[in-house]
């Protein structure tokens, strides 16, 4: 590289606002193709891994880039379920947060807890990685869970040793293990969310990881790029669209107003997809179910009903969060705490990441061009 390269001492820079079209980095995690509309975990189709494998296999799988064997997947999962109990500086930290606060500022600082509490949080060897990976997958489900029957004025549910990682974060959140078609629902939802590529709060994992900073920070910063509504924030947001047209015939009308009014609708557009987010048949297929089981046709025809309106406005096609929002709600899960589900999902892919950098690691530091005031002197 030149030395006007390393500088951005050239005459005219080129400005990718958004970063749009810039390709930063290589990485073997995952791949979106957005010709042939698929999304590959380390090689494998998402909708493959959604039907047949299990929320833990596909952390692992992110995490070492192949399946586990058996073996591996009993010591994932042994590993994981020793550190399913809200530890009490959790819970403490938990309690200072007011509930007024967003869920997301809640496991925001309560990710930040359990890494200041970590005696081995500097240690940024790839063992200790893992561990903290880990940690962060089991401990998680414990704050959302406890954050949302808190603000319903209910007590908390310890963990149960004896359950899946999916069924436990249920039986945690609701002190009940749902009926099957519930739990997986709720598991392949988890796995569609796991992981996307350079997506704002993988990149913000990734850049704050090339400081040398250790992974709690990294994943503290990603809890904070993916609250916004643009980005992991959406799927709550669609919740709120719904709730506020009400019903499926005023679907269009809605749809019209906002639109004259300049709002960004919720759970539709995607900055790598056009032609349709490779995820959405997969989470539509399991909202169908619920529908079914939960008796909705109501949800599904408001559903049905803005996205027919939607397509043939503006032709911009559902992302994940449209059919994952609505999900979420009819599972029972509060609005608020969508998000944080994503949180619980997206963990997993941010500590590949985290892992990846830092394999390789070269420090994120993009230029920029400056239009303030010429030079002057006081
Ligand atoms: N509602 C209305 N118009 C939209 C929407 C939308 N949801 N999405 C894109 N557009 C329009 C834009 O207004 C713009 O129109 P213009 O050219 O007339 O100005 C055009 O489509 C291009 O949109 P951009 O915002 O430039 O596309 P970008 O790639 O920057 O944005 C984004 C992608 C942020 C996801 C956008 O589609 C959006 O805001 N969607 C709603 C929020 C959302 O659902 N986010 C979830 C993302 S997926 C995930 O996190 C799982």
């Amino acid at each position: 590289m030149s030395q006007a390269e390393k500088t951005g001492a050239q005459t005219e820079p080129e400005i990718r606002k958004g970063l749009v079209g810039v390709v930063a980095d290589a990485t073997a995690i995952s791949k979106v193709n957005p010709e042939s509309n698929s999304l590959l975990y380390r090689g494998y189709p998402v909708q493959e891994l959604a039907a047949r494998c299990s929320f833990e296999e596909v952390a692992y799988l992110l995490w070492h880039g192949e399946l586990p064997t058996p073996e591996q997947l009993s010591s994932l999962e042994a590993a994981g379920r020793g550190q399913r109990a809200l530890a009490d500086n959790v819970r403490a930290a938990v309690d200072l947060v007011p509930t007024t606060a967003h869920p997301m500022d809640v496991l925001r600082t309560a990710v930040s807890v359990i890494g200041a509490a970590d005696p081995a949080a500097e240690d940024s060897s790839p063992q200790a990685n893992l561990d903290k990976s880990v940690r962060l997958l089991s401990q998680i489900p414990a704050v959302v869970a406890y954050d949302q029957r808190r603000r319903r004025g209910q007590e908390l549910v310890p963990p149960r040793e004896d359950l899946g990682y999916v069924e436990n974060f249920l039986h945690m959140t609701f002190g009940e293990v749902p009926d099957a078609v519930v739990v997986d629902a709720f598991r392949v939802s988890l796995i569609l969310y796991a992981e996307h590529s350079f997506n704002a709060s993988t990149f913000t994992a990734r850049v704050i990881t090339s400081t040398l900073a250790d992974l709690y920070s990294a994943v503290v910063g990603a809890i904070g790029a993916l609250k916004g509504p643009l980005h992991g924030g959406a799927n709550e947001a669609v919740m709120h669209v719904f709730e506020e047209i009400g019903d499926a015939e005023k679907a269009e009308a809605w749809l019209e107003q906002a639109l004259a009014d300049k709002r960004k609708i919720m759970g539709f557009g995607h900055r790598v997809y056009k032609h349709g987010d490779s995820r959405v048949p997969t989470m539509k297929a399991a909202l169908d179910t619920l529908v079914e089981h939960y008796d909705r046709p109501d949800l599904a025809a408001l559903y049905d009903n803005l996205e027919a309106a939607m397509t043939s406005r503006k032709s911009i096609l559902p992302n994940l969060d449209y059919p994952s929002g609505p999900a979420y709600h009819l599972m029972g899960f509060d609005t608020a705490t969508f998000t944080p589900l994503f949180v619980a999902a997206r963990v997993t892919g941010w500590t590949a990441h985290i892992m990846e950098q830092l394999a390789d690691n070269a420090l994120i530091r993009p230029l920029s061009a400056y239009d303030g005031p010429p030079e002057r002197h006081l």
